[in-house]
């Protein structure tokens, strides 16, 4: 028997319920796609995108990784942005990260972890920044919450400062990045208030004060 066979059935329910309060929503939804923003979140199961705001296939494009990073050389990230922005013309870039996130605590617990510590290093070097701040922080979840919600800060900014996002200010097409932090523990959302749409409040985010 098929170890997996409980999410065949699982699909099936779901295509049809879907298909029953709308016949042909997946006939129009097979001629194109328009979301009107890209979420950038983390890959832990806690999190997925379009539940946690209740958008339904369609409504948002969406790229996740360990920590929701937006690293200038990663190309896997750079080309679901540069779609998003060029070809979808989303107006919102949302970069989401969460409460006690394990790739955010890993990046500072002092253990190897293998080769994920090397894409890792991206948040241990905002903890380095930010150190003497966070180390007189005498709560260690509180002190992995601000982190968690300075890399949010982060990856706002470095999306800000991507090519992408600059020449499609600079052409003034309208896109607003976003950072967002939700809580695993009560399934919340909350605006970090980072929201940028110009090159200039893109400085203006880093260093955080
Ligand atoms: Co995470």
């Amino acid at each position: 028997m098929n170890a997996l066979a409980h999410l065949f059935k699982n699909n099936r329910l779901w295509a049809t319920s879907l298909t029953e309060t709308e016949p042909d929503f997946f006939t129009k939804l097979a001629q194109q796609q328009a979301p009107d923003s890209l979420w950038i979140g983390c890959s832990d199961s806690r999190v997925p995108a379009n539940q946690i705001v209740g958008l339904l296939p369609g409504e948002l494009f969406v790229h996740r990784n360990v920590a929701n990073l937006v690293i200038h050389s990663d190309m896997n990230c750079l080309s679901v942005l540069q779609y998003a922005v060029d070809v979808l013309k989303i107006k919102h870039i949302i970069v989401c990260g969460h409460y006690g996130c394990g790739g955010v605590k890993a990046a500072i617990d002092c253990r190897p972890h293998g080769l994920i510590d090397n894409w890792l290093r991206h948040v241990r070097d905002i903890y380095l920044q930010y150190k003497e701040d966070l180390d007189r922080k005498a709560d260690e979840t509180e002190r992995l919450d601000r982190l968690c919600e300075l890399n949010v800060r982060q990856q706002v900014v470095n999306v800000g400062n991507t090519t992408i996002v600059q020449d499609a200010w600079a052409r003034n097409q309208s896109v607003t990045v976003h950072g967002w932090i939700y809580s695993v523990a009560d399934g919340l959302l909350k605006d970090l208030g980072l929201s940028v749409s110009a090159e200039n409040a893109v400085f203006d985010l880093w260093p955080a004060t």
